[in-house]
């Protein structure tokens, strides 16, 4: 057995130089992968080797191995999806959270993560906008953030309908009739899924996939005549579409909902984080009276992946959906929410850690900026291909989404396929409104003004050889 100081030096410090290897390679290299997963299986597979290798030589291995099949998300030139990149001080954090291996369930056993989550906690309402005193959960992403706020309006509008979920379940319990926009994204379905509520009913959207407030109220009031007594009502709004970035019309929105007793969740997975830049204070103007929130702090804030966050109002709900109560779970004295209570996992890693780290080397007028650079890349960006002969710009460019097509969905197909072939650039496909589109999306804090131009470049290039 080595010493104690050595136990963990060469593995760390391979880790090291080989992640500096990774990212300092990120502006010079094609940004997908070289190869597919079946084409590496030989590489990590095969029979389990009876006996073990040292660290360092597995870390070394992994990083060699895996090199060619990773895709340079971190990279400026990604647009794909919408998936940021992570902020230096967020990316060390996350080394440091698994170095420290606190289970971060419990105040009492690890104080110190909670007090930085809830430091990151306290910093993410001040920042958003959010009210005072709303329960701060860190889940794994957005779908897992707004899966903790509905099951908290779930637990909180049986409760009110006097029926006692913990002890009866769903089953002949009063129907919860659940109301989402067109455009909503396909993981609230899921939530509500996860949670036995069904499908929800969808109501008309705008042009840019923005719900329609005055059809939401038809909605409601349809649904309030055919309960025999009060109906549970659920409402979940968006602020960020997939596509064009639009966000709902939180202030109509919520007002509609409000006078019919709704429980409102605003779905911001990546469009919350414009509550913090003044200059865009339209897009989420009344989005802070709903009752829940959902977001993800990889998608805009930067961190890295497994941190989404929910924001729940309601304290005692969210408690009551979350929380688990036994004996060798000891709380601490003063009565707080414990981590656990505030998301589904009871063991975790102490992924607010990362926020944390963000939030103090930006400052609020950093996270600003960042998403106001993310914002100005993307209307550069969709004014620069708009100028271009061929190319379609088919969103009004408020926020971080362009979305693009080039005549006939063939063609944009075919366009698509030669920029990610070229792979200066990531760019992915989608279908929207009856189209085949190309969606870019500006998450990334490092795209600068060298990366829009090589995308400008792509682009056009691309569009030349499709059609000739
Ligand atoms: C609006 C919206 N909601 C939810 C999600 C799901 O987020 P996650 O992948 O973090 O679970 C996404 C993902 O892009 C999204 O854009």
């Amino acid at each position: 057995m080595s010493a104690p100081e050595e136990r963990y030096r060469d593995a760390l410090a391979a880790a090291a130089r080989h992640a500096r290897a990774w990212l300092e390679s990120q502006d010079t290299r094609p940004v997908g992968p070289g190869t597919t997963a079946a084409g590496l299986a030989a590489d990590f597979g095969g029979p389990l080797p009876r006996e073990g290798a040292p660290a360092a030589e597995v870390v070394d291995y992994l990083a060699a191995k895996a090199e060619p099949g990773l895709m340079a998300m971190p990279s400026g030139r990604f647009f794909g999806w919408v998936i940021g990149g992570t902020l230096p001080a967020a990316l060390a954090a996350d080394w440091l959270v698994s170095a420290w291996d606190q289970n971060a369930g419990l105040r009492f056993a690890t104080p110190a993560t909670a007090a930085i989550e809830e430091g990151a906690g306290a910093w993410l309402l001040e920042l958003l906008g959010l009210p005072t005193g709303a329960e701060v959960g860190f889940a794994t992403g957005a779908t897992m953030a707004n899966f903790t706020g509905l099951a908290a309006a779930r637990w909180r509008l049986m409760t009110d309908a006097g029926w006692d979920l913990d002890a009866d379940g769903l089953a002949g319990a009063p129907r919860i009739r659940c109301f989402v926009g067109q455009e909503r994204h396909d993981t609230i379905d899921l939530g509500l899924r996860y949670l036995g509520l069904g499908r929800p009913t969808v109501v008309p959207a705008d042009r840019q996939g923005r719900i329609d407030p005055a059809a939401l109220g038809d909605a409601l009031d349809r649904a309030a005549v055919e309960g025999k007594g009060p109906v549970p009502l659920l409402v979940c709004l968006q602020a960020g579409n997939l596509h064009s970035g639009a966000f709902d019309p939180f202030r109509e929105a919520i007002a509609v909902a409000r006078a019919h007793g709704a429980w409102i969740h605003v779905d911001g997975a990546f469009g919350l984080w414009a509550a913090a830049v003044p200059e865009l204070a339209a897009l989420t103007d009344g989005l802070q009276d709903a009752d829940s929130w959902g977001t993800d702090a990889h998608k805009t804030l930067n961190v890295p992946y497994d941190c989404g966050i929910a924001v729940v109002r309601d304290a005692a709900a969210l408690r009551a959906a979350m929380g688990v109560h036994t004996s060798y779970l000891i709380q601490a004295a003063d009565g707080a929410a414990d981590p656990f209570e505030k998301v589904p996992e009871l063991s975790r890693r102490a992924r607010g850690v990362p926020v944390w780290a963000a939030l103090k080397s930006l400052g609020r007028d950093g996270v600003a900026a960042q998403v106001r650079g993310l914002v100005a890349h993307a209307r550069e960006l969709a004014e620069r291909l708009a100028a271009l002969d061929g190319v379609e710009v088919l969103n009004d460019v408020g926020y971080t989404q362009v979305s693009l097509a080039f005549g006939d969905d063939a063609t944009t197909r075919a366009v698509t396929a030669k920029i990610i072939a070229d792979g200066r650039v990531w760019m992915s496909g989608s279908r929207w409104q009856g189209r085949d589109i190309l969606r870019i999306s500006v998450s990334n804090w490092s795209t600068d003004a060298a990366d829009v131009q090589v995308a400008v470049d792509s682009v056009r290039e691309a569009v030349a050889a499709v059609r000739g």
